[in-house]
């Protein structure tokens, strides 16, 4: 049956992005005979104008139906003053949380052409492909007990880090599976020397190598190391799995190896569906960038980068992601820069739809 995609715009930047996924996905199905059943509906801030909520339940049934999501971003100004419960980032939550999307998948992939773009130096970076695998839904944000509690005469802050076996046993065989699409390794990230919850991470990703992925290469790493390791040499890394909020430090920090906001796609996986299917969000890692919103300066390649993702993990189509992410990069090579890529003074930025022409020719 043809594979279902519900797309998500959202505010600010999102719908820009979007329109050129949107023609990315028309050319597939008329010149590559891949067709989606694409549907359409509203996230953050303009669910909040329309329905009063930034997540319809309609909207939560379909993502929940669909084969893959892919969001644009959600947010703006005018929603700041909003109730928490009515912010427009609460509908991406929602998502998140009731899709239960337990893999964040970051790439930190650093095209040619953007090579002088890094803080780190050229030969570090070129060429540089790692994805790094977070745990999304569980661990030091969600842990209880937590809250501010008064002890004595002064005030203490709690969080608790907290992981069951089958939470990261569930986030190590996404890991695995990644590791096997890619180059075969895959280093774990904790600190198993001063947490207990890292002593188990450490237990259970070494029992779920050894029981269903002896063939890949497994190594272990402190998180703070890996860190050092990440900007001394990240080419020595292939796929890393690590918690949430490591995780939300090591993926920033690989995003930033690679260059601008404006590139950097990202995947939130659940568990198998019926169909074999993962459970599937795909939308890039920027906001919706409301200082340059309705002005075409957006740069698409984020949300273009984050459907081809979806081409691979959910529609098993790896050869056509393959050929969306060197049209990316031959657009690239050929100096077609929206302004955020841009740092020759003068130079002439690209629009958001020239730089999505470039990349459909
Ligand atoms: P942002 O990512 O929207 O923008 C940060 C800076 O990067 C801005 O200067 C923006 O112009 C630039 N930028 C971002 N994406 C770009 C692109 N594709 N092309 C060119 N330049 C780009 O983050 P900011 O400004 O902190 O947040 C703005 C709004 O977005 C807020 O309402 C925030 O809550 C929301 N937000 C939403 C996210 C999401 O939907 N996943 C993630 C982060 C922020
Ligand atoms: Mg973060």
């Amino acid at each position: 049956s043809t594979p279902s995609l519900l797309i998500l715009p959202g505010d600010g930047i999102g719908p820009e992005v979007m329109q050129q996924v949107r023609r990315i996905i028309d050319w597939y199905g008329d010149k590559r005979g891949l067709k989606f059943e694409v549907s359409e509906d509203l996230v953050g801030g303009c669910a909040y104008d329309k329905h009063g909520t930034p997540l319809h339940d309609d909207t939560m049934a379909k993502a929940q139906e669909v084969d893959a999501v892919l969001l644009g971003a959600v947010g703006g100004p005018q929603y700041d003053t909003l109730d928490f419960s009515l912010k427009p980032e609460r509908g991406l939550l929602r998502l998140r949380k009731e899709m239960d999307l337990y893999a964040n998948l970051r790439p930190a992939q650093c095209f040619d052409a953007l090579a002088d773009f890094s803080s780190l130096k050229t030969d570090v970076v070129s060429g540089l492909d790692i994805m790094i695998v977070r745990e999304l839904t569980s661990g030091v944000y969600f842990g209880e007990p937590r809250g501010v509690i008064k002890e004595g005469n002064e005030r203490v802050g709690i969080n608790t880090q907290r992981y069951t076996e089958s939470e990261i046993a569930r986030v190590a065989r996404s890991a695995f599976e990644l590791a096997r699409k890619r180059g075969n390794k895959l280093c774990s990230m904790e600190k198993a020397n001063v947490m207990e919850s890292g002593v188990l991470w450490r237990d259970v990703v070494t029992e779920v190598h050894q029981a269903e992925y002896p063939d890949v290469e497994l190594s272990h790493m402190y998180a703070d190391a890996g860190a050092m390791q990440l900007t001394r040499w990240p080419k020595q890394f292939d796929v890393i799995v690590t918690d949430n909020l490591f995780g939300d430090l090591l993926s920033d920090l690989a995003a930033m190896l690679t260059g601008s906001l404006g590139m950097l796609p990202s995947a939130s996986l659940g568990a198998p569906m019926e169909n074999g299917r993962p459970k599937a969000l795909y939308e890039p890692v920027h906001g919706s960038a409301p200082d340059i919103a309705g002005q075409g300066k957006a740069n698409p390649i984020a949300c273009i980068l984050s459907f081809a993702m979806a081409l691979r993990y959910s529609f098993d189509q790896g050869a056509e992601a393959d050929r969306l992410e060197k049209a990316v990069e031959k657009v690239l090579a050929d100096g077609v820069r929206t302004a955020d890529l841009l740092q020759a003074e003068g130079a002439k930025p690209a629009s958001t739809s020239e730089a999505g022409d470039a990349v459909l020719a």
